[in-house]
């Protein structure tokens, strides 16, 4: 079993990973020797705090072992991503990769003995979805008819908060003016449609007062953040995005709590007082990526 996006998994075995994200969060020491002996790769074609340190700790935290890799540093660069993934998963248990291509990422899965977890690539990011939803569940107690607004721009996150929530019973709204095309899945969309439980509108102040949770992300891809030949993309995107910005004033109305996946640009996609406000669960959410880090790997590696 691989974890690439959600679509393998029915909605009651995502259930399962969010309360075992819950119960690891709750009880460590049941889990300490949990991975005893065993070994992650973690391989990142991109920059990465948290997923790297998540899946990092929660391998120490569970008794296990994690290996940071480079991709530049590697091999990979020079050969096939089949035969360096045939060899690779004959000394780990599990491998994480955060790629840039979702294509490189289903190739790694078929030429692995072992489970692939999906670190964030240009179309998914089902590790941070899971952290998202478990950061619900413990502030709702149920994620049944709760009500998320997205705004921003759709990309990866997006979309795996789109089927992560119209699996498991949450409401989601989409406000995103923009679409990033390579994170575009029409099947998944579809999928999310027939379910009922996800709409988009650009009416952002109406879509803000009933919400349960607020959530939004980078306008700028990370690999393109400080490319200077994307400047004059993200100067288009800053000036589009603005009246998007979640801040006081867009939320007077609103008792949403605030979510972020982090990292967060200041005063672009978020205020600095709304992130520093009593509704702000942006912390909580980035420290439960380790349990949800530990809750995927027990649930990959057999435990569960
Ligand atoms: N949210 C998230 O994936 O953070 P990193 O890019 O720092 O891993």
């Amino acid at each position: 079993m691989h974890l690439i996006n959600f679509k393998d998994l029915t909605g009651q075995q995502l259930m399962e990973i969010i309360d075992k994200s819950i119960e690891v969060k709750r009880n460590p020491e049941k889990y300490r020797n949990a991975l005893d002996g065993k070994s992650l790769a973690m391989i990142f074609q991109k920059t990465s705090t948290r997923t790297r340190v998540s899946f990092e700790v929660a391998m120490t935290q569970l008794g296990g072992h994690a290996l940071y890799i480079d991709w530049r540093t590697t091999n990979f660069t020079m050969a096939d991503i089949y035969d360096e993934t045939q060899y690779l998963s004959r000394n780990v248990d599990c491998i994480m990769a955060r790629l840039k291509r979702n294509a490189d990422l289903q190739g790694m899965a078929e030429a692995s003995r072992v489970p692939v977890i999906n670190g964030c690539d240009e179309k998914y990011h089902p590790s941070q979805a899971i952290a998202d939803l478990m950061a619900m569940k413990e502030k709702k107690s149920t994620l049944e008819g709760v009500k998320l607004v997205y705004i921003g721009i759709y990309n990866n996150v997006c979309n795996s908060l789109v089927e992560g929530c119209t699996k498991t019973g949450v409401k989601i709204t989409t406000v995103t003016p923009i679409f990033n095309e390579p994170s575009r899945d029409e099947e998944l969309l579809e999928n999310a449609r027939k379910t009922g439980l996800y709409e988009t509108t650009l009416n952002v102040k109406e879509a803000v007062k009933d919400a349960d949770f607020v959530y939004t992300d980078t306008w700028i891809d990370m690999e393109f953040f400080l490319d200077p030949k994307y400047a004059e993309e993200k100067e288009k995107r800053i000036k589009l995005m603005m009246p998007y910005q979640i801040n006081k004033e867009l939320l007077k109305e609103s008792n949403a709590y605030v979510m972020h996946d982090m990292p967060i640009h200041r005063g672009y996609e978020i205020s600095p007082d709304v992130i520093e406000s009593s509704k702000s669960i942006i912390y909580e959410q980035s420290e439960n990526r380790l349990y949800s880090a530990k809750a995927i790997l027990l649930k990959l590696l057999g435990k569960y």
